[in-house]
């Protein structure tokens, strides 16, 4: 084996070589997935940036074709970024961008398919009416940026322009009769003071009744809309749950909906600038986001790639209308091969139990945790508002009353190195508080120049009635992604084994609670796909 593939993913998306950040213009058309993503053709840290552009039959294998955007004219000679595809009525889809242009100010595009017979739409035409829309006097020039799927009201066609104004975070709107010629509204779709530049804003309904998605320009009573921000000082995501007013294009956030920095999260990882699109095959809205690396730019040469994209999630409404829920594409199931069970695995304090008889480095877990009683769980500290730093104190090792309890990914033998996924749980002021951590404090025992956080979120269940949670995570051997309660809590994790790798790699589950907790396990081997990108 390749050493320097030792941490290469199996089966999530990744080009043979080079850096690639977020996901853009993701569409189904004509039976076809397609995906763009920002990409350096010439090296493994970013810049060069390009539309690089993959298709597929099932999201789970991936054929690379030519890049579909590269810098050519004087409204994206610096760099053609981030954007999204809309699929007209008369069904041609249209790819707007952020174009970098001579001044390195940021300007928004169109670009549309050269030949529509080409079932792989391969060649794009940028028509010479671009740019469709520049900043203002007003406006921030060189924070303008990432064109939304447009969708249609009453004859207009509206979009949003993520951008800032000093430290306040604005999706700018945007409204055209035909596509190509767009006016800015006088008021922003939303804005929130103190959020600094929002990347790549989407903006989209979710059904009140189920998991079908309604169509892009649903509004009115059966739907909520959701607005996702990328926070450029953060890093991490965050949504808010509204109602959207399409006369006056007003969008009024939720009571308890919290905006902005403290906001619900689609995941409480490494996972940023997601793009969700509209699968019209299964009736499901679907997103996708980009996760970076963990080491060192120098390792990312070393290793000659960079950034890999999640697995595909569904995402809706959870039937509470608090949130969404997130879990990975049914069609990643067809890659799972061993199957191994453990029924009724009791777990007392401080024991961890060997899942055997699979890929532990390239697996699918999925668990059940019963919980006979929540009487000891600790006490909850209201103080206590940041998951992440309560994971960094509490962390598996630290025994608790109910929990923790959960995974041992990427674990070596002797457990030298693993990266915990696990739940804890609290008595709060009138309900349990539960926490989900994925914590790769412990993952590697290279010491310098890997970012090891205690990532985690808390965990909206009601326990009084079923007493169990349960876990989902896949695993691809630097990448640990997990879903707490079907859903409602995920978090991505990259971590670097040194003994934890290939066939070294094991899988466990443990308690470290002083409660005794039972587990159901299943667990699969995860094949590579048959095609990815070469
Ligand atoms: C988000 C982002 C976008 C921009 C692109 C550039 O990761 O910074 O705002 O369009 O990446 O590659």
């Amino acid at each position: 084996v390749n050493v320097k593939q030792l941490h290469r993913t199996g089966y999530h998306f990744q080009p043979p070589k080079n850096w690639i950040n977020d996901p853009n213009g993701v569409m189904h058309y004509n039976g076809i997935y397609h995906v763009f993503y920002q990409h350096n053709p010439k090296g493994a840290v970013w810049g060069n940036i390009i539309w690089a552009h993959s298709v597929s039959k099932d999201m789970v294998n991936w054929e690379a074709l030519e890049p579909a955007i590269c810098p050519s004219e004087h409204f994206d000679i610096n760099g053609c970024w981030s954007g999204s595809a809309t699929i007209l009525p008369d069904n041609t889809p249209v790819l707007l961008y952020t174009g970098i242009d001579p001044q390195h100010n940021q300007v928004q595009n169109y670009a549309i398919p050269a030949n529509l017979s080409d079932p792989y739409l391969r060649k794009w035409i940028k028509p010479a009416d671009n740019p469709v829309a520049v900043a203002d006097e007003t406006m921030n020039k060189t924070a303008f940026r990432d064109p939304s799927t447009a969708w249609k009201i009453d004859g207009h066609w509206r979009m949003v322009v993520g951008s800032r104004r000093k430290n306040r975070g604005i999706a700018h709107l945007y409204r055209s009769r035909d596509f190509k010629k767009w006016t800015k509204a006088k008021h922003p779709l939303h804005s929130v003071a103190k959020t600094g530049m929002w990347e790549c804003v989407d903006f989209f309904p979710v059904s009140l009744t189920g998991e079908a998605a309604p169509d892009a320009s649903a509004f009115g009573p059966n739907v909520k809309h959701v607005i996702k921000v990328s926070l450029d000082v953060t890093r991490f995501e965050y949504y808010t749950l509204g109602t959207y007013f399409p006369a006056r294009d007003k969008y009024l956030v939720d009571k308890g909906s919290v905006d902005g920095w403290d906001g619900l999260r689609l995941d409480y990882g490494n996972y940023y600038a997601s793009k969700s699109f509209i699968d019209p095959i299964k009736n499901r809205r679907i997103i996708w986001g980009w996760t970076n690396e963990s080491d060192t730019p120098q390792d990312d040469v070393k290793k000659g790639w960079a950034g890999i994209q999640t697995i595909p999630r569904k995402v809706w409404l959870d039937p509470n209308r608090k949130q969404l829920l997130l879990w990975p594409i049914e069609e990643i199931e067809t890659l799972r091969t061993q199957n191994v069970k453990l029924s009724n695995q009791e777990l007392k304090l401080g024991e961890h139990v060997e899942v055997k008889g699979i890929t532990a480095a390239q697996a699918d877990v999925e668990v059940t945790f019963f919980i006979p009683s929540l009487d000891k769980a600790e006490p909850f500290d209201p103080s206590w508002t940041n998951p992440q730093d309560l994971c960094g104190q509490k962390g598996s090792t630290v025994q608790g009353g109910v929990g923790p309890f959960g995974l041992l990914t990427l674990a070596s033998e002797k457990l030298e190195e693993y990266t915990p996924v696990f739940f804890r749980l609290f008595k709060g002021q009138d309900k349990h508080v539960v926490l989900l951590c994925s914590d790769a404090g412990s993952s590697s025992l290279r010491k310098v120049g890997l970012y090891k956080p205690s990532f985690a979120g808390f965990v909206d269940v009601d326990l009084a009635d079923k007493k169990k949670l349960s876990l989902r995570s896949l695993i691809d051997n630097s990448m640990v992604e997990s879903f707490g309660a079907g859903g409602k809590t995920c978090i991505t994790s990259r971590v670097y084994p040194t003994l934890a790798v290939f066939d070294d790699a094991h899988l466990f589950v443990f308690n470290n609670g002083t409660e005794k907790i039972t587990a159901d396990v299943e667990a699969w081997s995860m094949r590579k796909p048959n095609k990815m990108n070469n």
